[in-house]
């Protein structure tokens, strides 16, 4: 028999989740509530889907093998309170909001709920994302896969034992996808600045890391050789990333400051 899951929220990570549940097979039925009837045509079409605007409508759940969390933060407390009465058994709970984090949810749900907390980023919506778990007391290796099973529909899912270790990993994958955006806006930037039109500097610069992206996605081989591979001895990429990484003025001394200060911040919202 498939799997029963109901899953609260059905926006951009919600949605992409419950495509990649719905293509995977592995599913019986999807209840969502969400106050937006889904508009997705593989969700909205789908027999195995269930749609209710507000927990307070849901009536006979029947037995549950997880509840997905994926409502904004700030609008948890509200979320949560109508469905925890709503609840029979121990279904696992997997919360992806940003910031809550497993004592936040625990008053929610019987002390014999396996919970687990999850950070994934932004190209989870389209199934490229990576996310981080961590595991309340309780969770047993079979939610461990389950929960690995469901997160695998945004992408791929590694697991840390420490939820302090959340806040670092918000800070690098969570944010990640912003500096590379912020990446692309310097190179294009930079690219207006050596003579290129605004438009064009814009597209090389968006595509040339799209591609750099994809291509480190399907190569084995690690960051430093595929830059190695670009630079060669004499040529003009070396003069630019000799400017890069330089100790005390590169990439390299920045990047761990922002990374430093997103992970500070994690940790301030979230105590
Ligand atoms: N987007 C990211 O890059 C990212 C990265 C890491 C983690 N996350 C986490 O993922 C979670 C979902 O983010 P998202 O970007 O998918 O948000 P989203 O697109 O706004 O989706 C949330 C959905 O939940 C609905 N909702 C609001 N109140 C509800 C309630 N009481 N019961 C049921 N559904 C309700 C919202 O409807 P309305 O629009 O009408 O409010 C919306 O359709 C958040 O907790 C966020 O912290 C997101």
């Amino acid at each position: 028999m498939g799997l029963a899951l109901l899953l609260l929220g059905c926006g951009k990570m919600g949605g992409a989740m419950a495509r990649g549940w719905l293509a995977s097979g592995a599913i019986d039925r999807v209840m969502i509530v969400d106050p937006h009837r889904p508009n997705d045509p593989v969700i909205a079409t789908d027999s195995r889907v269930f749609w209710v605007s507000e927990a307070a409508a849901l009536d006979e759940l029947g037995a549950l093998d997880a509840v997905v969390l994926a409502v904004k933060p700030q609008m948890m407390d509200v979320a949560l309170t109508a469905l925890a009465s709503k609840l029979t058994g121990t279904p696992l709970i997997l919360s992806i909001a940003a910031g809550k984090t497993i004592a936040y949810f625990r008053p929610y749900f019987a002390a014999t709920v396996p919970l687990v907390r999850a950070m994934p980023n932004l190209p989870a919506a389209i199934g490229r994302g990576v996310t981080v778990c961590v595991a309340s007391d309780g969770v047993t290796a079979a939610h461990q896969k389950l929960a690995t099973d469901l997160l695998s529909a945004c992408g791929a899912v590694e697991w840390v034992e420490d939820e302090k270790l959340i806040d670092a990993v918000t800070a690098l994958s969570g944010g990640g996808p912003a500096y590379v955006f912020a990446l692309i806006e310097a190179m294009t930037e930079a690219g207006v600045a050596v003579g290129l039109a605004p438009d064009l500097a814009s597209r090389l610069a968006r595509v040339t890391v799209a591609g750099a992206g994809e291509l480190v996605h399907q190569s084995e081989l690690s960051a430093s050789t595929l830059r190695e591979t670009v630079c060669s001895p004499g040529g003009t990429t070396l003069e630019a990333i000799k400017v890069l990484m330089e100790p005390d003025d590169g990439w390299q001394p920045i990047i761990t400051r922002a990374i430093a200060a997103a992970a500070r911040r994690a940790q301030a919202l979230g105590s």
